[in-house]
């Protein structure tokens, strides 16, 4: 079955039982400073988990790309990869265990409206139990009910059925909904494993002989810095399925590489690779690379950005001649592009700026990889200090891993903690900054947060009034010390253009405007021209919030989740603090608020 009829049937499945089906959010989350990446299905939908309501409705549907960096050292086997796409379906305070894992075993298994896989291939676990939830045996009784043996269901504990909910990546807590799950797992052995012993199932995952499909997670409860405050008054499904995986079983090949989603870009990798092993590599970064830019991020020594470089760099190390050939990222990027095109038109929208990124990083990499290469050849056994391997990152921007495989081979170990220990130095995300950078946890909403999201919207008009209408956002980040906007626009902006922008947000500030929120259908919301986010794809209603007594005439009108301030009043006094390039037509404004 081909990924496309995979995702229509997901989709078309879950829409006939009453879901709508919103489209896939941006990998860089929206206003929220404290994750990288758009992890999972569920992460743009948390403030709807915690109890808000959702425009759409109870019961939603989609397609998510998602970036995940923790299994970037598995990348290489058959199921790993950074960069994928969720299947999922939300129940919020809807439906709960019984119709998700009804529905989960009907369309996995059903030929007519599913993906008709063998029901005696399928394995089950669900939550055995701990000190926060009792044993999840109404999920085992559901499953006996569609027919699942009793010895292909395992109780597990909280290290694998539990969602832990969303990391916050500094202060290294979770935080947000969370609760037990039930997972789904399939056979994919030539010959059949038939039934299996729990500690023979745990050695066939291992061996990848069996693999996970599906996660149905039944959310229940918050949690706040690692620790459950509440049980949450609604009850919510949150469901995903990795694309790739299902992929891969339903066109029974052996890795997720010899899908169809990779189909465009393995030739070429193939061509520039010498091993099974750096040919998947270069082909998962290089897909993850091209969906990073298309989203907005650049490559640069910090966060999202650092993990740009990190791909962009880590691929090229990959490559048989270290050096990526101009010929050879255009290839890259209009491979990805071709293949997604229907999914995510962005890709194609945005081929030529992707593959000049990818050139302009590798051209940086090709002036310094030489010299580390020299530095490192200098080492021989022992340990190598974390100040070192700092030493070859920021002058020779080698990124960690790259130094760890490096000197692996060499027989020298790194010294990683004490990297991080100099990287977070470089960040300036020492303890203190840290903290009060990522205060407020997941989004930050914290009261000054939400000042500056209102401002943000006040300064986007006010930059469409003074420089033009092409004036768009690219890109937004607030902390609760100072807003930062990216937007697009071709020339440095002048003193007077600045000195006028502020003009005009102060001044809306000082008339004191109420800031409204209504809901509408997306076609209605289109013809208030309300400002819309270029990357992004909306569902058929949406949240339009605007600044101003009335929707019409109001002076901003935009799509945004908020939340924001009930009077521009509130803000104080605005000012740009700075103002600079971020890539060829891409402008950054800093700005505080006192
Ligand atoms: N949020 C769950 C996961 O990502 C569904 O596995």
């Amino acid at each position: 079955m081909h990924s496309d009829e995979i995702r229509k049937r997901f989709l078309r499945f879950f829409e006939s039982r009453g879901h709508r089906i919103i489209p896939s959010a941006s990998l860089v989350p929206v206003n929220d400073p404290s994750v990288l990446f758009t992890t999972a299905g569920m992460h743009p939908l948390v403030p709807y988990l915690l109890g808000r309501e959702h425009p759409e409705g109870r019961r939603l549907t989609n397609v998510q790309k998602c970036v995940r960096m923790q299994d970037i050292e598995e990348v290489g086997d058959a199921t790993h990869d950074t960069f994928f796409e969720m299947l999922g379906n939300w129940s919020l305070g809807d439906y709960f265990k019984k119709e998700a894992i009804e529905w989960s075993y009907q369309l996995l298994t059903s030929r007519e409206e599913g993906f008709g896989l063998d029901p005696e291939r399928l394995y089950v676990t669900v939550f055995a139990g701990d000190k926060n939830a009792p044993q999840d045996r109404e999920s085992k009784k559901l499953w006996l009910g569609q027919g699942i043996a009793e010895n292909r269901i395992y109780y597990r504990g909280a290290d694998a059925n539990w969602w832990p909910a969303v990391k916050d990546p500094v202060k290294d807590r979770w935080t947000g909904p969370t609760g037990p799950d039930t997972e789904m797992f399939y056979d994919v052995t030539a010959a059949g494993l038939g039934n299996l012993s729990h500690n023979d199932f745990m050695v066939a995952e291992k061996n990848q002989e069996v693999v996970e499909i599906w996660n149905d997670v039944f959310m229940a409860y918050e949690k706040k810095d690692g620790q459950i405050v509440r049980e949450l008054e609604s009850k919510n499904v949150d469901t995903g399925a990795g694309l790739e995986r299902l992929a891969m079983l339903l066109q029974k090949k052996d890795s997720i590489f010899e899908t169809d989603l990779f189909e465009t870009i393995m030739p070429i990798v193939e061509r520039l690779t010498d091993s099974t092993k750096s040919e998947r590599i270069v082909a998962d970064h290089m897909r993850t690379v091209v969906f990073m830019i298309a989203d907005g991020v650049v490559p640069s020594n910090t966060e999202r950005g650092y993990v740009l470089r990190r791909l962009i760099r880590r691929a090229i190390f990959h490559l048989k001649d270290k050096i990526l050939q101009p010929e050879d990222a255009k290839a890259f990027a209009s491979s990805v592009a071709l293949k997604y095109k229907e999914s995510y038109p962005e890709l194609a929208a945005r081929v030529s700026e992707i593959e000049s990124v990818i050139l302009e990083e590798a051209d940086k990499f090709k002036k310094t990889l030489g010299l580390g290469l020299r530095e490192l050849e200098k080492l021989s056994g022992g340990t190598m200090s974390g100040k070192d391997a700092f030493i070859l990152f920021s002058t020779y921007g080698f990124p960690l891993e790259m130094t760890v495989e490096i000197t692996r081979e060499r027989g020298v170990a790194v010294d990683e903690a004490g990297f991080y220990e100099h990287f977070a130095k470089h960040q300036e995300l020492s303890r203190v900054g840290a903290e009060k950078k990522f205060k407020g946890g997941l989004a930050d909403t914290t009261a000054m947060a939400v000042k500056y999201h209102t401002a943000t919207h006040l300064l986007h008009q006010a930059l469409r009034m003074v420089l033009g209408s092409h004036v768009l956002q690219r890109g937004s980040n607030i902390t609760s010390e100072r807003l930062r906007f990216d937007f697009t626009h071709g020339a440095k902006m002048t003193e007077d253009e600045k000195k006028r922008t502020e003009d005009i947000v102060n001044g809306k500030i000082r008339e004191g405007l109420p800031v409204q929120c209504v809901v509408m259908p997306r076609e209605k919301a289109e013809e208030t021209g309300a400002l819309h986010l270029f990357e992004e794809k909306y569902g058929d209603s949406v949240n339009v919030y605007y600044i101003g007594e009335k929707l019409e005439g109001a002076f901003s009108k935009e799509y945004c989740g908020g939340p924001h301030v009930n009077n521009t009043q509130e803000l104080g006094h605005f000012k740009i603090t700075k103002e600079e390039a971020v890539s060829s037509g891409v402008r950054r404004v800093k700005a505080v608020l006192s």
